[in-house]
């Protein structure tokens, strides 16, 4: 399961008086002056002014920099999971910081490419791809194509040309239980995901891509979870991918992503300059060959924490003796984790930030559910009021990418800030846009 705090409920241990909002949970461009929040230097308050509530705002160069440190910190490739978070601008960014891009559907393929994202630099996942999307894979030429089944290589054999054999790595399931929640959790032996190392279905598939014409095997793959903070879980997969890359003298190896991020007041996950190091150590100490490309795949610790998500509160319920009910312009359509997941989050009011937070409420969406949730416990001060922007930080990572239309509440537009400016990259949703795919 997920580490307790991750789970939403404020524990014992932590405040219930806040002078100043942890900086840590916020893009490392943010900063506070007159108590009115910053992103990137772009004044929350002015942006909602200028495009309404709500909106997801990234602090570009807070990416930029997480992945910096990354690279910085690891010889090998780092690939950005775009299921945490894909746009144009996003593939472009990646692009122009030089990492490669995790791809698992034909839409994160297709919105990638049209980002300007070279074929060649994808890493193509998925556990049920179709026909279409090896075909579209083929056609762009995507760098590696994960193989997660012997129905996928059936498919690709057929779909394959011998003179132009395409290359992959295999998805091994290492047979580990990552600490995390149960729904996250990738690489146990119990998954849909991936050939059995300890069944020997692994074993099987790699000897009879060995002796494919049309598919070169060039390394393997293993991913064991996601929001994982015990740097032990990953020791364990690496010492079962590291034992048949040696048997079969692969040079290149994918560990996947996974590390987690803070989300609450009090949390502490390692920095993904450990992790990476962590990876490279553990390939340089257990006598792999020098020229083993190693790859990392993160998505949530290169972009949870680069933005916050901004809405305005409508409605404020006070049910003596039980709780405060606080209801913002979103919810669950904007962010399912805490429905999903019990996801934990904390609340900020971006206008108010050097006001003294004493009072916990609960946050909800504006959705037909009860359990509709964004923040089950958020300290913030006494006299919060209706019409008041209320900010959650830490939404960049799995927000607007599991975002839908429930209600037929259109998805927020995407902003991302940088130097004092900020440029809309996906505009809100309109009501026509609603009405788009119907007949
Ligand atoms: N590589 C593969 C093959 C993956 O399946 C994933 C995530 C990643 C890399 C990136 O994992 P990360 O570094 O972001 O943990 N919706 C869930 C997370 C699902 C993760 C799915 N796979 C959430 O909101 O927590």
């Amino acid at each position: 399961m997920m580490k307790e705090l991750s789970r939403g409920d404020r524990s014992d241990a932590m405040p219930s008086i806040r002078h100043s909002f942890p900086m840590g949970l916020l893009p490392s461009g943010a900063s506070i002056r007159s108590g009115s929040l910053y992103v990137a230097g772009v004044e929350i308050k002015r942006v909602a002014e200028e495009i309404g509530t709500p909106f997801f705002i990234y602090d570009e160069d807070h990416i930029r920099t997480t992945i910096r440190d990354a690279k910085g910190a690891f010889s090998g490739d780092i690939a950005f999971a775009s299921k945490a978070f894909l746009c144009k601008a996003m593939a472009q960014l990646a692009l122009e910081e030089g990492i490669l891009l995790d791809v698992a559907s034909m839409g994160e393929m297709y919105v990638a490419h049209a980002g300007g994202f070279p074929g060649d630099r994808m890493i193509l996942h998925g556990n049920n791809k179709s026909d279409q999307e090896l075909a579209f894979a083929l056609e762009i030429g995507v760098g590696r194509i994960v193989i997660d089944s012997f129905d996928e290589i059936d498919r690709l054999e057929s779909l394959a040309k011998a003179d132009e054999p395409v290359s992959v790595w295999l998805r091994v399931t290492p047979g580990v239980e990552a600490h995390t929640h149960e729904y996250v959790m990738t690489g146990q032996e119990d998954t849909k995901f991936g050939f059995s190392y300890s069944a020997g279905a692994a074993e099987e598939a790699i000897e009879l891509l060995l002796s494919s014409k049309k598919i070169r095997l060039l390394g393997l793959h293993s991913h064991i979870g996601s929001q994982i903070f015990m740097l032990d879980s990953f020791k364990a997969q690496f010492d079962v991918m590291a034992e048949l890359i040696k048997r079969y003298g692969f040079l290149e190896l994918n560990l996947g992503g996974g590390l987690g991020v803070a989300y609450i007041d009090g949390e502490e996950a390692p920095a993904i300059a450990d992790w990476v190091s962590m990876a490279e150590s553990y390939a340089k100490n257990s006598g792999l060959p020098d020229n083993l490309r190693l790859v990392l795949e993160p998505g949530r610790a290169i972009i949870a924490r680069s933005a916050i998500t901004v809405y305005r509160v409508g409605t404020i319920k006070r049910l003596k003796g039980i709780r405060t009910y606080v209801s913002i312009d979103g919810g669950m359509s904007d962010n399912p984790r805490p429905v999903l997941y019990e996801s934990g989050y904390e609340a900020i009011l971006p206008e108010r930030m050097n006001d003294v937070s004493d009072t916990i409420y609960t946050i909800s969406g504006k959705h037909c559910e009860s359990g509709d949730i964004v923040v089950s416990s958020a300290l913030l001060p006494s006299d919060l009021a209706v019409g008041e922007l209320l900010a959650t930080p830490v939404t960049g990572a799995y927000g607007y990418s599991m975002a839908s239309n429930y209600n037929k509440v259109g998805r927020p537009p995407v902003i991302f800030a940088k130097d004092g400016r900020y440029r809309v990259v996906v505009r809100r949703e309109t009501l026509g846009d609603l009405l788009r795919l119907e007949e």
